[in-house]
């Protein structure tokens, strides 16, 4: 029988981490069942500890050692909770794997994930920094998230207002000493027939890439096929190059930023931003234009597939990672005058 919970005392993190990096935590604390996390949180030795919270470990660098205790959640049960017919919610525990979820609730007939496919790391994780790719973000799909409220020492149940969701980011990103997200409650839709279903094709090649596949009336599966395809000839896998997804966030600037860099660099490519009058630029772009897609220090480097994402082509550490992030940072910043900031969670150093 597994364990409610266990605790554990110097754990090596290095497996736990999508970089693959070396890492350290004086404790690691896995709890399997969400009902005893309170008592959990409670044991004598983690008292007065920081506490991080790893999911999949495919949103953090570690430029450093854990501080102090990691919460590690084992409980992934997925669940139909509400079932109205054509709407659907489905609950599912913080330790799944967000992948199993999308494509269990495919194989429910359920629509509302497809664009999410493939997307390394838990269900817990997703809300914190609101996944998105190909024009969907989880925080439009989410109607509550549960999380332990670590102020408060209990349960709590958030509306999707109440989690603030922006572009990478929401309520828990900028609280993460408050919040531990234990289960995610989604709303989806179950369309009449497969190709009845309201999908979004409109974004980065999704439609081509099902026009090439013969694709003419597609389903929810067939756009889940589409993206793993992009993503698997885009992004390179963590499960053979350490890696976590984009390592920056494409950069909010204003409108009149926008204008200049794009009349001197037609090709730039410049999105709606979160809000008008602001527009969101590629870093992607910005990062290529420096010449720095496939460069390596050592075995630090930026994958010769996508250049917003940093790989460990072997024995990198988090420091090298971080110092070859920063670098790429100061060129674009030198040449556009835009900053970047990283996506994923710097542990143990300053941005
Ligand atoms: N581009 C380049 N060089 C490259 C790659 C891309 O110039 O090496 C340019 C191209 O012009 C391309 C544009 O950048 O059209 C955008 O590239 P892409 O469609 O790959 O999207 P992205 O903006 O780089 C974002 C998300 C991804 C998500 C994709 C697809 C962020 C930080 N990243 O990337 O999310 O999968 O859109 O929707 O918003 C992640 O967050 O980890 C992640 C992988």
């Amino acid at each position: 029988m597994t364990a409610l919970y266990r605790l554990q005392r110097e754990a090596d993190l290095t497996k736990r981490n999508t970089f693959g990096v070396p890492a350290r935590a004086p404790w690691l604390l896995e709890v399997n069942d969400l009902s005893t996390l309170g008592e959990a949180l409670d044991l004598p030795q983690l008292r007065g500890l920081p506490l991080l919270m790893l999911g999949g470990g495919s949103n953090l660098l570690f430029a450093g050692d854990a501080p102090g205790a990691v919460l590690a959640l084992g409980a992934s049960a997925l669940a139909v909770v509400a079932d109205e017919g054509e709407r659907v919610r489905v609950r599912a525990e913080a330790g799944a794997n967000w992948h199993a979820l999308v494509m269990w609730s495919l194989d429910q007939g359920l629509c509302g994930l497809e664009n999410l496919a493939l997307i390394p790391g838990s269900v817990g994780a997703a809300p914190i920094q609101n996944i998105g790719a190909y024009g969907v973000e989880v925080g439009d799909r989410i109607v509550a998230v549960e999380a332990w409220d670590r102020q408060a020492g209990s349960r709590v149940r958030l509306d999707r207002e109440a989690c603030a969701f922006g572009y990478r980011d929401s309520a828990f990103k900028r609280d993460p000493e408050r919040w531990i997200v234990t289960a995610v409650e989604f709303e989806l839709l179950r369309p009449r027939t497969p190709t009845e279903a309201p999908l979004r094709l409109d974004y980065a090649g999704i439609g081509e890439e099902l026009a090439a596949a013969g694709v003419q009336a597609p389903s929810a599966r067939d756009v889940a096929g589409a993206v793993i395809r992009i993503r698997q000839r885009k992004l390179p896998d963590p499960a053979r190059i350490g890696n976590a997804g984009s390592f920056f966030k494409n950069p909010i600037v204003t409108v009149e930023l926008a204008e200049t860099l794009r009349a001197e660099h037609p090709r730039l490519p410049v999105f709606p931003g979160d809000a008008e009058p602001n527009r969101k630029l590629s870093a992607a772009w910005l990062i290529d234009a420096c010449g720095w897609k496939g460069a390596r220090r050592g075995d630090a480097g930026v994958s010769d597939a996508h250049a917003l994402v940093l790989v460990n082509h072997g024995a990198a550490s988090g420091t090298q990672l971080l110092e070859l992030a920063r670098a790429i940072a100061a060129s674009v910043h030198e040449r556009f005058g835009v900053a970047l900031e990283p996506e994923p969670r710097v542990i143990g150093a300053r941005w």
